[in-house]
């Protein structure tokens, strides 16, 4: 999907996300998965599409953030699983940093 036209929305202080961080937010009623990974912000859906884990309360397995319920990882760029089959995916958003805050489209 094209956002290209879409707002950013100012979810978070960035000082409040340190290195390997995960903070869950909500951008239009959708909660969203902000992670802090190797200095790089990843935004990515927060409730898993297997059945509703939440991933901003998972761990991170490389470029993976992992699933607390039955443990699906999803990769933090494309949003997709890489340990199941069944095309199990979440969708990932723009984010980005500005004036020390958090924004996220
Ligand atoms: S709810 Fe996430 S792996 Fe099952």
């Amino acid at each position: 999907m094209n956002r290209d036209n879409q707002p950013f929305f100012d979810v978070l202080d960035e000082k409040a996300l340190p290195e390997g961080g995960m903070a869950i937010v909500k951008v239009k009623g959708r909660r969203i998965a902000v992670i802090r990974r190797s200095g790089n912000l990843h935004a990515i859906d927060n409730d898993c599409s297997h059945v509703g884990g939440y991933l901003g309360q998972g761990t991170l397995e490389g470029n993976n953030v992992v699933c607390p319920l039955h443990q699906m990882a999803f990769d933090l760029e494309t949003g997709k699983a890489v340990n199941r089959t069944g095309g199990y995916s979440v969708a990932v958003h723009e984010v980005k940093v500005e004036n020390g805050r958090i924004w996220v489209r």
